[in-house]
């Protein structure tokens, strides 16, 4: 017999909780070339996804594939350190279970750090920014299909899927901190190609300001969940103007992540003690 959706998300989280045994109150996905964020908390526990109940392998170079609980700056936090994303098979559910699991233990806060490309004229690579808001071109969404209201409902709004209130305390952190943070509007593709020239034009004129191949399915069911959300991207790569574009490897991609990990970690820790 095959087990329901919402089944999996309690085994899932059964098995997480007879581990921690606590409430997480924060929960943050550390993506492409940010994993080093871990370092900062007071670790408790690390739970492979290899033994989690239900959660796939994480495949992708940069991910590590473990969750990390732990205290940080006097509040108890769950990271998800190596995400999945769509492009490596997983289905739009697979993608978003760790998202479900998180509110099933308790948690009310979702950051997530993620690695994009630039595509406003004055982002540089190495620049980071606090996304505002979001345009879906996955031509997917984990909330499609028969709705489960024990899960939220059927129409979300999506008016404030990025938290307005941790946005302004990001932009108060990243001032206090001399540290230059745009607002942003995340464009989301599947991937795993990196765009066109024609693409990125599209996604410029369509409004975006940054382009990635994750985040938005799970903002959908953040926002599904009403969990609060707060997005902080890295530029690795400048996309527009596109006579500005150079050819980017994934290890390009992790370096430069890796470059400002320090500026995303700084805003991120700061933010965990004003939340
Ligand atoms: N496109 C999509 N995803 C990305 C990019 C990009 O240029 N850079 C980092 N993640």
């Amino acid at each position: 017999m095959t087990v329901s959706y919402y089944n999996q998300i309690v085994e899932s989280t059964k098995y997480i909780k007879s581990i921690i045994k606590d409430k997480p109150d924060i929960a943050i996905v550390l993506g492409t070339g940010l994993g080093n964020f871990t370092d900062q908390i007071e670790v408790k526990h690390i739970i492979p996804y290899s033994v989690i109940p239900n959660f796939p392998p994480a495949t992708v170079k940069g991910h590590a594939g473990q969750l990390v609980y732990g205290e940080l700056n006097g509040k108890k936090v769950i990271a998800q350190n190596g995400r999945y994303h769509y492009y490596e098979g997983y289905n739009m559910q697979e993608v978003t279970l760790p998202i479900r699991v998180f509110k099933f233990l308790g948690v009310s806060y979702l950051l997530i750090a993620s690695a994009t490309g630039g595509i406003h004229e004055d982002y540089e690579a190495g620049d980071i920014t606090v996304v505002n808001d979001h345009i879906n071109l996955h031509y997917n969404n984990p909330l499609l299909g028969p709705n489960d209201d024990r899960l939220g409902p059927r129409f979300p709004d999506m008016t404030d899927a990025y938290n307005p209130k941790l946005i302004e305390l990001c932009h108060e952190i990243a001032q206090e901190n001399k540290i230059n943070l745009h607002n942003s509007v995340y464009g989301g593709l599947p991937g795993p190609n990196l765009e066109t020239k024609a693409e990125y034009n599209y996604l410029h004129i369509i409004g975006a300001t940054v382009v990635g191949m994750s985040t938005i399915p799970e903002i959908l069911v953040a926002r599904h969940m009403e969990l609060s959300s707060c997005v902080l991207t890295a530029v690795t790569n400048k996309c527009f103007p596109i006579s500005a574009i150079r050819k980017v490897t994934h290890q390009e991609v992790i370096d430069v992540a890796q470059q400002v990990e320090q500026k995303i970690s700084t805003i991120v820790s700061k933010l965990i003690m004003r939340i």
